[in-house]
């Protein structure tokens, strides 16, 4: 595997050894990175992902040139083509994290890179390690991938984090999938046709009512407030589907609440002492998988 574009371009057997590298990170102290360079070229804005990758590299002991802005900060903002930068940018480092407000830009910057590019969220695209950490969440609060029911709420057309989870979970045995979106914001035909092509069971629903005591994982996502090309449209769906205490103990005490963050208000924060909010720890999480992803990519 030379790039990271897309979540279902990983088989399970390779998920399991980023897994395994990610489990025995805390007893490995090697630097195996020491001389090595991470670019993160971020045209949109982020927290965690910018900040558990650097952390990662440098954890690794390797170094990190950044640019947190690179639509202003970078000479695209004098009109240099993102194929140029790239080109530039790869004699520079010896991998590439990249987020871009446009959907496929990774595989355009795959197709002209001397070095591996990391899709670090491509617009409505994908996020394809927020995946990866997300599956390892499961896994690690669930003890098990397979025969998973989630419900996937929010802005699914929008929302890149639900759609790459889809697509992951899409290659285990027995996933059961809820999508709960507004009518306008529905999950993509694309998933549908995976979902269907590898039989696996969904539905398409308004409201959670009839899953929320059922479901194993509650994978909350917030309203691209970004995406909409007004707020007057944004309003209309903002505040929709809340989690508070009521719904939180509507479901079975052994289900996780997980949401990719940054949060706006889909989880009351009374929720946050509750054993089964976790999206905390998966924000956790999301640095050793990606230390992992880059131990398995660079090593
Ligand atoms: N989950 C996620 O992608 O968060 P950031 O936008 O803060 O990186």
């Amino acid at each position: 595997m030379k790039h990271v574009l897309e979540s279902q371009q990983f088989d399970s057997k390779t998920i399991q050894k980023i897994f395994a590298i990610a489990n025995a990170l805390g007893r490995d102290r090697s630097l195996p990175f020491k001389g090595k360079i991470m670019a993160t070229l971020f045209y949109e804005p982020s927290t965690r992902t910018r900040f558990s990758f650097e952390s990662a590299m440098i954890k690794l002991g390797g170094n990190v040139i950044s640019t947190e802005n690179a639509g202003a900060f970078s000479s695209a903002a004098k009109g240099e083509t993102l194929e140029d930068t790239i080109r530039v940018v790869s004699q520079y480092a010896d991998v590439i994290v990249l987020r871009h407000y446009e959907k496929g830009v990774s595989e355009r910057a795959a197709a002209v890179s001397s070095v591996p590019i990391i899709n670090a969220g491509d617009g409505t695209g994908q996020h394809p390690t927020q995946a990866l950490l997300d599956l390892y969440t499961i896994k690690k609060e669930l003890g098990k991938t397979e025969g998973i029911r989630i419900a996937f709420v929010g802005d699914l057309k929008n929302g890149r984090t639900a759609r790459s989870l889809a697509y992951l979970l899409g290659k285990y045995k027995h996933s059961q999938m809820f999508f709960i979106s507004p009518a306008q914001l529905r999950i993509g035909e694309d998933i549908k046709a995976y979902l269907d092509h590898h039989a696996i069971l969904y539905q398409e629903l308004r409201s959670w009512d009839s899953v929320l005591g059922s479901i194993d994982v509650l994978y909350q996502t917030r309203i691209q407030k970004e995406r909409f090309k007004t707020m007057r449209e944004y309003n209309k769906y903002e505040g929709r589907y809340v989690i508070g205490l009521q719904e939180a103990k509507a479901m079975k005490k052994n289900a996780i609440i997980m949401h990719p963050l940054p949060r706006i208000d889909e989880i009351s924060p009374e929720v946050d002492a509750l054993p089964q909010a976790v999206y905390f720890k998966q924000a956790k999480y999301g640095l050793l998988v990606r230390m992992a992803l880059l131990k398995f990519l660079l090593s």
